[in-house]
């Protein structure tokens, strides 16, 4: 009897009070995701702000940041990341455990030099500033300031150099240059006026795609659909298809830090470990659609996930139904 009572007790008190402790735990871990946010907030007595675009520090050289808005930590600025390392007047890396940013090596600066006057200049100018050797304006804009990531996205996915530089919208193709060539093109671009985002490399391992997905829907849907598939925009523009599977989690990252053409830059209002969700979303679940949702299971299917949903579900009301029949 007296056994029979402190079993009693045990499931009535200990089990709910337990599970109140690990619901608590969790709520604390939302609050408070790993150490970011102190390690975010050291102080840098380098620091000199000369104009609120330019940052700069010995170590790091001037970095134009105006690619990075607002003063979210671990939303892609530099300056307030919990890791960053500078070295002789350059910005070498920056980022966190979720996303690292990294220019690409100074050694690459004078083979992107040869390669921009082979393939970019006739439409960039000579010095990706838009101005021709006549001082006329060049088909394509100016290109200065807008870092390495801006220049390794648009090669890398076969955007530039442009098919049809008349065309409202450059699309995306079977890339015409080596990954190692976009980053030296970076490398010399972004020597003349050292900018980010530099060349991010996300780390997916501890993402979260549901999170993903919830984020996704209220930033992402409204033009490339709930699903992906894409839809046009105003005059002619269109958001292209995400479920491109060639499309990797490097190049996703670096479209929603830079911001393509009509799309919007976002950075400030989405944290690195925001940009991983997503990210490990779109090159998951949405590129991967096959999973028909719901818990997977390792992925054996449809019919077997019915068929433990019924075992599950009727082994349940067999158990309920002895249950009740043992109490009357
Ligand atoms: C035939 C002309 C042409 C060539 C060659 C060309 N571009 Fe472009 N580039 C353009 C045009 C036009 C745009 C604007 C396209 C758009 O917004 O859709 C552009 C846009 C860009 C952008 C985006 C600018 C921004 O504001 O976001 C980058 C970066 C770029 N080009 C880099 C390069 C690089 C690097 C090369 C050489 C590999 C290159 N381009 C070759 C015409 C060209
Ligand atoms: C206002 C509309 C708009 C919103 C909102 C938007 N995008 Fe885009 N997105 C575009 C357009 C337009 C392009 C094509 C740009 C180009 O061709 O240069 C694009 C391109 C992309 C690409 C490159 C795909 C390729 O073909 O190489 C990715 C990846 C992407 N978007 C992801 C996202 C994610 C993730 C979000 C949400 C965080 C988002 N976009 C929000 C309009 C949008």
């Amino acid at each position: 009897m007296r056994a029979l009572r402190t079993r009693a007790l045990r499931v009535r008190v200990l089990l709910p009070a337990g599970l109140l402790g690990i619901a608590a735990l969790a709520t604390l871990g939302v609050f408070f995701p790993g150490t970011d946010a102190a390690a975010a907030g050291h102080s840098d007595a380098a620091k000199i702000v000369l104009n609120p675009s330019l940052v700069t520090t010995k170590a790091c050289g001037t970095v134009n940041v105006k690619g990075v808005t607002g003063s979210v930590h671990n939303a892609g600025n530099p300056f307030k990341s919990s890791n960053r390392f500078c070295l002789n007047g350059h910005l070498i890396s920056y980022g966190n455990r979720y996303i690292t940013y990294r220019n690409p090596p100074q050694s690459f600066i004078r083979a992107g030099q040869l390669l921009f006057a082979q393939t970019c200049s006739s439409c960039h100018g000579n010095e990706a500033n838009g101005v021709g050797p006549d001082g006329q304006a060049t088909t394509g804009p100016p290109i200065q300031g807008l870092g390495a990531a801006t220049v390794d996205f648009w090669v890398s996915s076969g955007r530039m150099p442009a098919a049809d530089p008349k065309s409202v919208e450059a699309e995306r193709r079977q890339s015409r240059l080596t990954p190692l060539q976009a980053l030296e093109l970076a490398a010399w671009v972004n020597s003349l006026d050292p900018a980010v985002p530099a060349v991010p490399t996300p780390h997916l391992q501890g993402a979260n795609q549901s999170v993903g997905q919830d984020l996704f829907s209220l930033n992402c849907a409204a033009c490339h659909t709930i699903e992906g598939t894409g839809d046009s925009l105003a005059f002619g523009t269109f958001a292209p298809s995400l479920q491109v599977k060639n499309i990797t989690a490097q190049q996703v990252v670096e479209a929603m830090r830079t911001g393509p053409a009509n799309m919007p830059r976002f950075s400030g209002n989405l944290t690195d470990r925001q940009v991983a969700d997503i990210t490990s979303y779109v090159t998951g679940r949405l590129q991967h659609p096959t999973n028909p949702g719901g818990f997977a299971l390792g992925g054996v299917g449809p019919v077997a996930e019915g068929f433990v949903a019924l075992l599950i579900g009727v082994g349940g009301l067999v158990l309920i139904s002895f249950w009740i029949g043992e109490r009357t």
